[in-house]
């Protein structure tokens, strides 16, 4: 019998434990940077190198971290779900924790392209600095989605929301559009979850079990209460 398909959305609460800063907790990483300045293409425009430091930094940070038991979770449930993760975050921890099926909406820190061509894209793991330019002559960037900027992959991700026949929400804060609309799209009826260690508003999620813990305790709960479904 065909594996159930378990969606599951992910945001920077999943990786918090990795020690990865998330964005809208008290000491964010908006707190310390002017969003404007650093995730636009007009702050681009205006200061390149300082964008380009902040994906630097933040490429560093990311190499030096490892998958928690949350990522490590929801690759466990591979083995009795056809899993697709929709990840906001930028990270590889997904990956780096087992999950082989990951659709990153907002990017990857490990990859970069040109300012000309979003479809040619290349691994980075060092610094890309102005005057690094690619292929096509075009200032490299990091390919990486942002705000004010359109999110290529968000039509895949609804008819992935569609398909589901479980739906999970793990460490987001769901107020970032479009990824925060896709809980509109999974079917009405399916049994949905959110783990979070403060839960979001979620309007009127029909059939939704809360689990208000830590993503690496949460997740735990998440694979407990999902093997009725197996
Ligand atoms: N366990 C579970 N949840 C956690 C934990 C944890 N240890 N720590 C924080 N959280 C939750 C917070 O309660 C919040 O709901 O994770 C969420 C983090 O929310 P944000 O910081 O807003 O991160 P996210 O929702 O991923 O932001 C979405 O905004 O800045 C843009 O592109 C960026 O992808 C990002 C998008």
């Amino acid at each position: 019998m065909a594996k159930k398909k378990l969606v599951v959305l992910t945001g920077a609460g999943i990786s918090a434990e990795s020690g990865l800063k998330t964005f809208r907790d008290s000491d964010g990483l908006w707190e310390g940077y002017d969003v404007y300045e650093v995730a636009t293409p007009g702050g681009f425009a205006k200061d390149p190198q300082l964008v380009l430091d902040f994906y630097n930094m933040r490429r560093k940070d990311v190499a030096a971290v490892e998958p928690n038991a949350a990522h490590k979770g929801l690759a466990e449930l591979e083995t009795d779900f056809d899993v697709t993760i929709i990840t906001q975050n930028i990270d590889d921890l997904h990956e780096r924790g087992g999950s082989t099926n990951v659709l990153h909406l907002h990017g990857q820190i490990f990859q970069m392209r040109s300012v000309k061509n979003e479809s040619v894209v290349y691994e980075i793991r060092g610094n890309i600095n102005l005057g690094d330019l690619a292929e096509d002559g075009g200032q490299l960037r990091p390919n990486i989605v942002w705000f004010e900027e359109p999110v290529p992959m968000i039509e895949t991700a609804v008819e992935v929301m569609r398909t589901a026949d479980i739906f999970a929400v793990v460490g987001t804060s769901l107020v970032v559009y479009p990824a925060a609309g896709l809980v509109n799209y999974v079917p009405y009826q399916i049994p949905k979850f959110i783990v979070d260690k403060t839960i979001p508003y979620t309007q009127s999620l029909y059939n939704l079990t809360a689990i208000a813990k830590p993503a690496t305790e949460g997740v735990k709960d998440l694979q407990e209460l999902l093997k009725k479904y197996v």
